[in-house]
């Protein structure tokens, strides 16, 4: 995944580089600047006084001393003063002075803090938007590189109190029904293997029966009843039959359908090329369930051709999983910038897309 939000104290990352939120003296200070320079070393001070300072925008890099990363690149981000003052624009140009010497200094692995979103005061969660809109822009021509934005403390990390309220009582009206059924469903498992009676006429009469008596004043068992799709078995040359294309052949089915090139669809979905074209070239290539869901939100599939995709890869979205209510939240939506959909994931302490 080219790009990853992690929660993470930057100066412990083994990474090629990490970006310091320096000032413009490059002398050290608070914040991530002070975390960075006391786990560097006094060296790293010694080297950043040659250095003659750094524009508000721009970067400069030394190494990395005593911190487990080789180089570390020092930017300067604007200080917040309302937005009017070209600040998005100073610091758009913060992460790509730092990304460009990244290449420069041939690092695969890059992680930023949140630039002038302390001290500085630039908003947390348009500091995180230009972060990720910068970033991904840079990496739409770089293949062989991961960055990470890191968010040090979840505070310093909001995806706005509406969106938050709004995708957390959708999955509360879900996250429970599938619990409840879950539990029921696991009932009457019970009761069937209990009496010995597995036969899916019975099951299915039962369950019908069930439903039909089922008073409307509580739908939950109605709906608990109606939530196990016990389908008739298929007799084997049937299901050999009902072999339709493999996940890797929807995928490049769709990619076709949608005049997308393979590079514009991986990317999208945050994925790298590698593991794309291990998919590509693999009919039966199994990729993980984020993966899937990565590539069926960088489609832009419908709900039903999303569960479609899903189950050649052999996974459902399942209510019992806030991850799968989420990314159904969006879906639903119309909603497939996969960074939003990260930071909403990231929110509800889950884990990301493509990750
Ligand atoms: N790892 C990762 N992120 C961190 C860490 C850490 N160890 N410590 C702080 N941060 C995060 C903060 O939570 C914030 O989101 O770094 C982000 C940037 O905050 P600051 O360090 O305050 O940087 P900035 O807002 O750019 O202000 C720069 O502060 O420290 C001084 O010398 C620095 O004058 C400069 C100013």
């Amino acid at each position: 995944m080219p790009i990853q939000i992690v929660r993470a104290d930057i100066t412990k990352m083994k990474v090629d580089a990490i970006v310091n939120a320096a000032n413009e003296t490059l002398l050290g200070g608070g914040g991530v600047d002070g975390a960075i320079h006391n786990a560097a070393g006094p060296r790293l001070l010694e080297e950043c006084r040659k250095l003659g300072g750094c524009r508000t925008g721009e970067a400069k890099i030394t190494k990395g001393y005593k911190l487990p990363c080789r180089y570390v690149i020092h930017t300067v981000g604007p200080v917040w003063q309302g937005g009017g003052h070209g600040e998005r624009e100073l610091l758009e140009s913060c992460y790509k002075s730092s990304l460009m010497l990244a290449v420069k200094y041939r690092c695969k692995t890059v992680a930023f803090p949140l630039i002038s979103s302390g001290v500085y005061g630039y908003p947390k969660d348009r500091a995180l938007r230009v972060a990720i809109d910068t970033i991904s822009a840079f990496l739409l021509d770089i293949d062989e590189m991961t960055v990470y934005v890191v968010i040090f403390d979840k505070a310093s990390y909001t995806i706005g109190e509406k969106l938050f309220s709004d995708i957390k009582s959708y999955i509360d009206d879900r996250y429970a029904d599938e619990h409840y059924d879950a539990s029921s469903v696991r009932m009457r498992q019970y009761e069937v293997m209990r009496d010995g009676r597995f036969n899916v006429e019975n099951i299915n009469a039962k369950r019908d029966k069930k439903a039909d008596t089922q008073s409307f004043a509580d739908p939950m068992p109605t709906m608990a009843a109606q939530s196990v799709p016990l389908a008739k078995p298929l007799s084997l040359d049937e299901a050999v039959k009902q072999l339709d294309e493999s996940f890797s052949e929807m995928l490049l089915r769709k990619i076709d359908e949608r005049g997308m090139t393979d590079a514009q669809c991986y990317k999208k979905a945050n994925i790298d090329r590698k593991l794309f074209s291990k998919i590509r070239s693999d009919k039966h290539y199994r990729p993980s369930k984020t993966t899937a869901i990565a590539f069926a939100i960088a489609l832009e599939l419908p709900l039903d051709e999303t569960r479609d995709m899903l189950m050649k890869a052999g996974y459902a979205l399942s209510h019992s999983s806030k991850f799968d209510i989420i990314i159904e939240y969006f879906i639903e939506r119309g909603n497939y910038n996969i960074f939003e959909i990260n930071e909403a994931l990231f929110a509800f302490d889950q884990s990301l897309l493509g990750a």
